[in-house]
């Protein structure tokens, strides 16, 4: 059987994993497709770093631009803007089918890459961009595709839930906590993204765009980080029975317009999502005949991550084999942009 090719950009925690779960993997993926999935290279920044993965160096390249003109799905996990943009567009140009794990990319431009995955006739599929291993984006685009979602409501970060948890649990200030979210590999050495609120913003343009069938960019959410949030307004919260979370809420409103925002909420220490703990994420999902749902599980990390970028590489692989693909792109928004984004 001739394998289906697969190039994978990036490789750092996820990038790793994925390779290292798709080596290991291979012969039960090969059963589910009908077809092996042979890893073909892996395009990194630089050849000589020591990742501790049992891999072949053979497939290591600096040049990934060549990669993926010889790949069927290219998997992109290098995140930021440049040169994955550029890169993708190339994959869908010599007719590549795309899993990517990039929020921030799809936030800014999605409708760039959906226009050009629609052109090739080709998928792109994302479903790690937003809330790592749980699977959300797919239910959104596909198993809730008769219903109308009104509401997506929750925690999609999970470096600000494991500070504001720290917060809560020990009565520590923002910027000890933030210091042991680093301590433990969750926030970076600069923070900004997810104190600030853009990471999340990211994957509530994300949601809402799949949700409200629409297209809603990052710069269109209200955005509000945590850096603001004191160890007081933490002990107040707790004295009035609340939590502080930060909350991505994306509503449609009765006139069809769509507000997206994400923003630190006092919550009753008996909601569900009061119960959310460290870096976990968890999602609510309303809509008028499936009434609510939740989504909780994992949010980041190596193997959560890869666990749905492999999820989506089977579902891409399996189109390859017998025909078709996945939903195209979000429709043009058809609701007045004045009622966007609104707080
Ligand atoms: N920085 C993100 C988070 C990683 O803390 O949730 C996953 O997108």
């Amino acid at each position: 059987q001739t394998p289906i090719r697969i190039a994978l950009l990036g490789c750092g925690v996820v990038g790793g994993a994925v390779a290292t779960l798709l080596t290991a993997n291979a012969a039960d993926l090969a059963a589910r497709v009908g077809r092996p999935l042979q890893l073909v290279g892996i395009g990194v920044r630089r050849l000589d770093r020591d990742r501790g993965l049992d891999l072949d160096p053979a497939l290591f390249t600096l040049d990934s631009e060549e990669l993926v003109t010889r790949a069927d799905i290219v998997v992109e996990v290098i995140g930021g803007i440049e040169p994955a943009r550029s890169l993708i567009l190339r994959a869908f140009e010599h007719g590549a089918s795309v899993v990517t794990a990039n929020k921030a990319l799809l936030a800014e431009d999605g409708p760039t890459l959906y226009a050009a995955a629609d052109a090739a006739g080709v998928d792109l599929y994302y479903e790690a961009a937003v809330a790592g291993a749980i699977p959300l984006l797919r239910p959104l685009r596909e198993s809730l595709a008769g219903d109308d979602v009104t509401k997506v409501l929750g925690i999609v970060n999970g470096t600000t839930n494991y500070v504001l948890d720290k917060m809560d649990s020990t009565g520590a200030g923002f910027t000890e906590a933030v210091e042991a979210a680093q301590a433990l590999g969750y926030a970076e050495a600069d923070p900004t993204a997810d104190v600030e609120g853009f990471d999340a913003a990211a994957k509530a343009a994300i949601l809402a765009s799949l949700a409200f069938h629409t297209r809603v960019s990052a710069q269109q959410v209200y955005r509000e980080g945590i850096t603001e949030v004191s160890a007081a307004d933490v002990q107040a919260a707790k004295d009035m029975g609340c939590v502080v979370k930060l909350l991505a809420i994306c509503e449609r409103s009765e006139d069809g317009g769509v507000g997206v925002r994400v923003h630190p909420a006092m919550i009753p220490r008996t909601h569900p999502l009061a119960g959310v703990r460290e870096a976990f994420n968890a999602v609510f999902v309303e809509a008028d005949a499936a009434g609510e749902l939740m989504f909780y599980g994992r949010g980041a990390g190596g193997n959560p991550t890869a666990s749905a970028v492999l999820g989506d590489l089977v579902a891409v692989a399996r189109h390859r084999v017998g025909g078709g693909r996945g939903p195209g792109s979000p429709p043009t928004p058809t609701c007045p942009s004045s009622t966007w984004a609104t707080r």
